[in-house]
C-alpha cells in the first residue's frame, strides 16, 4: 500500500500526498492509504498542520462506484476515515486541483481548510448515479452555501469553478495556478503563526438557521423541478436528506438519516441502473480489435456536404471546436439557408447569454461556404448529409474519390443504407466510415461509428478521436439497416402502430410510455418530428400515411394523432381515430382492449428482442453499448439502463415467454432470438456477455 501515499514534513507542516491513479478514486485501499498517512501525520511531532493533495491529473474523483455493488464499505468505510480527519489533533488544508467530485469533495469539507487552483472543479454528482452524497455531504454543503444553492448543486450534479465556490464560501482561498503545493504550504504556515484552530464544518449553523421551520422552502423546490426530477428517486431523497440537516435536532441525527437515505438508493434499480450507464459510456470506445496505441490521422480541416437539416448541425460541431468547415451545397439558396441557420443558432445562444457576439463571428468565420464538392479538395474529413438516397450517395462518393486529397477519410451520415455499397463506389473503401448524427446534430450526444468491411482501423481510431473531441459518446456499429439505434428502435414503432389497429389507445400507449420513463409517447414524438418525414414516402398504407394523405402533419401543420389548440395542449384528434377505424376495418384487424403491462411489454420487449438479434450478428461489441445508443440518441430513460440492462432486471425468461405468445397469436415476428433464449435458459443476463 505504501505506494498509494506519500508523507513528508517540510517547515512544521505535514503533507499528505495520495497516488492512486488514474483519478484517486476512494476504494477501499484509498482510503486505507488516507487513514495511514494521517496516522503518521498526527503523530508526528514535527507537523503542526497537515496537508492533504493528490498527484496525478485530480483531486479525489469520489468513491470507487464500482464498490457500491458490493452492498457495503470495506474498512475503513468513509463515515469513520473522514471523521478522524474532521475531529483530529490538528488543522488539515485540502490543497486541490483537477476535481474534487462526490466522496472527494466530502473529503474536502472534513477538512478544516480548503484551497483550489484556479482550473479546479467541485461538485457532488452523486444524484448522476441515483444516490445522494453518503458521506456528509448533504449535510455540510448546506452549512457552507445555505439551502437553496446545496439543494441545487447536490440536485444538479454540476460541478461548478474554484472561483464560483471561493465565492459561495466553499473554499477558503484560491492558489496561484501550477503552484498549489507552494501556496497550500504558505497558508498552512500562516496558519500556525496565527495559532488558527480547527474549525469543523458540522459546527456552523449560521447558513441554516434561517430556514428552520420553513418547510415550504423545500417544497417550493419540489414543485419548481417536478418535471426535471420525474421519474428519479434520487432528487427526492436530498431534499429530504438536505432537510433534515436543517430540521435534525442535532447534527449526527440529520448524518443518521443522510445514510438511511443513502443505502436506499444504493439498493435501488434507479442507482443500479445509472452506474451501469457511468461505466457503459466509458467502454463505448473500446473497440475489442482496435488497440489504444493505434495510429490515428490529423483531423484539421473538415468539409460537410448538405446544408440541410443535419449538414448545418453537424457542422457546429467542429466550429465549436475552432476547426474550419467547408460546407458544400447545390445551390446557391440552400447553402445561403443553411448557413443562416446556424448563424440563427449561434444568436440564440447569445441572446440567452451562453455565448458572446464576438463568438458567434468566430464561428461564423470558420465556415467556407462553397457550391461544387470541387472545394473540397484538401479537407482532412469529409462528412455527407444529402439526401437518402442510394443513387445520390454513391455519385457524391464517385465524386470525392476524384477530389479529394489520399487520406482523407470519407464519411457518411447515413441513417440506413448500406456503408458497403457506398464505399465500393470509391477506390479508397478503407478510408470510408460512417458517422450517424442525431437530430439535432449540434445537440444530440451520439454519434454512431459505422464501420465498413473495408474500413481501416486508423480510420475508426481517428472518428473515435474526433467523437470525444467534439464531445460526442460513440457508439461503433457494424453495417445493416439502421445500424444500431434506429434499428433497435423500428420495432416500437411498428408495434405503436399495429396496436392502435388492433384497438389500443393512441392516449394510453403514449402514457405507457411516458410512465416508464420517456419524455413523450410514440404519437406525440411523431406528431413533434412530423409525419411527412417518415409517412411521406411509406410505401405501406398506414396509419401515418394516411394522415399525411390528409395533409396532416402534426404539430407543423393540421395536427396528427392529436389536434393542438393556440397553447399547443393537445387533444386526441376525431380524424385519426376515424382514420384508424377505417383502416383497422379494411385490413380486418380485431379490435380488443389491453392492460397496460402488455402494452408495454408489446411496445418494448421487441426492442430487447432485436437488441438480442444485434449482438448474434455482431452488429455491435457488447450489450451496454446498445443500451448507451438508446439512452443517447433516442433519450431511453437512463435510469431503466437501457433495454439490454432492462431487460436483464426484468428476467430473460419473462420477456422470452411474453415474446412466443405474441408469436402464437400474431406470427414469426415476435419469435425470441436465439441468444435471447440461449441467455435464458441458462438463467444468465445480457450483463454476462
Ligand atoms: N469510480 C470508479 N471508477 C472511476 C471513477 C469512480 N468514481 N471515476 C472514474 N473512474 C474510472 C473510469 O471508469 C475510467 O476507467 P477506464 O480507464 O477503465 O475506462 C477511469 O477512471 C478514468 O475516468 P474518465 O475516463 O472518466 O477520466 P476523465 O479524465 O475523462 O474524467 C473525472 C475524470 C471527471 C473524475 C470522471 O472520471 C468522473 O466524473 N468520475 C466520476 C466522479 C463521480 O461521479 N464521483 C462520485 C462518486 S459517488 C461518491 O463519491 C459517493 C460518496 O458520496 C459516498
Ligand atoms: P435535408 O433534405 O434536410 O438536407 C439535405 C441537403 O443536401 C439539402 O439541402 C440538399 O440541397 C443537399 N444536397 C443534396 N445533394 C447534394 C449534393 N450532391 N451536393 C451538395 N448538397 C447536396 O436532409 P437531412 O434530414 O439533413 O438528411 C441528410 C442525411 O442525414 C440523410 O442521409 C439522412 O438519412 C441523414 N440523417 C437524417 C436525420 C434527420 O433526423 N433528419 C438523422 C440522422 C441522419
Amino acid at each position: 500500500m505504501a505506494e498509494l501515499f506519500n508523507y513528508a514534513c517540510v517547515d512544521g507542516v505535514g503533507i499528505v500526498t495520495i497516488d492512486a491513479p488514474p483519478v484517486n478514486t476512494l476504494g477501499a485501499a484509498t482510503r486505507a492509504a488516507v487513514m495511514q498517512a494521517m496516522q503518521l501525520a498526527w503523530a508526528d511531532d514535527a507537523a503542526q498542520a497537515i496537508i492533504i493533495a493528490c498527484a496525478g491529473r485530480t483531486f479525489f474523483a469520489g468513491a470507487d462506484i464500482a464498490e457500491f455493488a458490493t452492498g457495503h464499505f470495506a474498512d475503513p468505510d468513509f463515515i469513520t476515515l473522514f471523521d478522524a480527519i474532521e475531529n483530529g489533533p490538528k488543522p488539515v488544508i485540502a490543497a486541490i486541483h483537477g476535481t474534487a467530485l462526490g466522496g472527494g469533495l466530502e473529503l474536502a469539507l472534513h477538512c478544516h481548510y480548503r484551497l483550489a487552483v484556479p482550473s479546479a472543479k467541485l461538485g457532488l454528482p452523486e444524484v448522476n448515479l441515483g444516490i445522494l452524497p453518503g458521506a456528509g455531504g448533504t449535510q455540510r454543503l448546506p452549512r457552507l452555501v445555505g439551502v437553496p444553492v446545496a439543494l441545487d448543486l447536490i440536485t444538479s450534479g454540476k460541478p461548478i469553478k474554484a472561483a464560483q465556490a471561493l465565492e459561495l464560501g466553499i473554499l477558503d482561498r484560491l492558489a496561484t495556478e501550477g503552484q498549489l503545493q507552494a501556496d497550500a504550504l504558505a497558508f498552512a504556515k500562516e496558519l500556525i503563526a496565527s495559532g488558527a484552530t480547527a474549525p469543523r464544518v458540522r459546527d456552523r449553523d449560521d447558513k441554516i438557521a434561517p430556514y428552520r421551520g420553513k418547510p415550504e422552502v423545500f417544497d417550493a423546490f419540489r414543485a419548481q423541478n417536478a418535471r426535471a426530477f420525474k421519474g428519479f428517486k434520487a432528487p427526492e431523497a436530498i431534499i429530504k436528506a438536505v432537510q433534515a440537516a436543517v430540521e435534525s435536532p442535532n447534527f449526527d441525527e440529520g448524518s443518521k438519516r443522510e445514510q438511511a437515505l443513502f443505502l436506499e438508493l444504493m439498493n435501488s434499480p434507479e442507482s443500479k441502473a445509472q452506474r451501469h450507464v457511468f461505466f457503459a459510456q466509458r467502454m463505448t470506445a473500446k473497440v475489442p480489435d482496435v488497440p489504444a496505441d493505434t495510429p490515428t490521422r490529423d483531423l484539421k480541416r473538415i468539409g460537410v456536404i448538405g446544408a440541410g437539416t443535419m449538414g448545418g448541425g453537424i457542422a457546429m460541431n467542429f466550429l465549436n471546436i475552432g476547426l474550419p468547415v467547408t460546407l458544400v451545397e447545390l445551390k446557391q439558396d440552400a447553402l445561403d439557408r443553411g448557413v443562416g441557420v446556424i448563424r440563427k443558432n449561434y444568436e440564440n445562444s447569445a441572446a440567452k447569454g451562453r455565448m458572446t457576439e464576438a463568438q458567434v463571428e468566430q464561428r461564423m468565420g470558420l465556415i467556407t461556404p462553397a457550391i461544387g464538392l470541387e472545394a473540397l479538395a484538401d479537407v482532412d474529413l469529409v462528412i455527407e448529409a444529402v439526401f437518402e438516397s442510394m443513387a445520390v450517395k454513391q455519385d457524391v462518393f464517385t465524386k470525392l474519390d476524384a477530389i479529394c486529397k489520399p487520406g482523407a477519410i470519407l464519411a457518411s451520415n447515413t441513417s440506413f443504407l448500406d456503408l458497403n455499397e457506398i464505399a465500393a463506389v470509391t477506390k479508397r473503401p478503407q478510408d470510408v466510415i460512417g458517422l450517424h448524427f442525431f437530430s439535432p446534430a449540434n445537440v444530440m450526444p451520439l454519434l454512431e461509428i459505422v464501420r465498413g468491411a473495408k474500413t481501416d482501423k486508423s480510420v475508426l481510431a481517428s472518428a473515435l478521436n474526433i467523437a470525444k473531441a467534439i464531445g460526442k459518446t460513440p457508439v461503433v456499429a457494424g453495417v445493416c439497416h439502421g445500424f444500431i439505434a434506429n434499428r433497435a428502435m423500428e420495432p416500437y414503432m411498428a408495434e405503436a402502430e399495429a396496436l392502435v389497429l388492433e384497438g389500443a389507445s393512441v392516449l394510453d400507449i403514449d402514457r405507457v410510455i411516458r410512465d416508464y420513463g420517456f419524455a413523450m409517447g410514440p404519437f406525440q414524438m411523431l406528431d413533434l418530428i412530423g409525419l411527412d418525414v417518415i409517412g411521406r414516402d411509406s410505401t405501406r398504407k398506414t396509419v401515418m400515411s394516411e394522415l399525411v394523405k390528409r395533409d396532416r402533419l402534426g404539430q407543423k401543420k393540421n395536427g396528427g394523432y392529436y389536434d393542438y389548440d393556440a397553447e399547443r395542449k393537445a387533444t386526441l384528434s376525431p380524424v385519426a381515430l376515424e382514420v384508424i377505424a377505417e383502416l383497422a376495418a379494411e385490413k380486418g384487424v380485431a379490435q380488443r382492449s389491453f392492460s397496460d403491462e402488455e402494452l408495454l411489454g408489446r411496445l418494448l420487449y421487441p426492442v430487447v428482442n432485436e437488441g438480442a438479434k444485434i449482438l448474434e450478428e455482431k452488429i455491435a461489441s457488447r450489450p451496454s453499448d446498445i443500451d448507451v445508443a438508446l439512452i443517447m440518441g433516442y433519450n431511453w430513460p437512463v435510469y431503466r439502463g437501457g433495454p439490454m440492462f432492462w431487460a436483464d432486471l426484468t428476467g430473460l425468461p419473462k420477456i422470452v415467454a411474453a415474446l412466443r405468445g405474441f408469436e402464437a397469436t400474431y406470427g414469426a415476428r415476435y419469435a425470441p432470438a436465439a441468444l435471447l433464449v440461449q441467455l435464458a435458459d441458462a438463467g444468465k443476463g445480457f450483463g454476462s456477455l
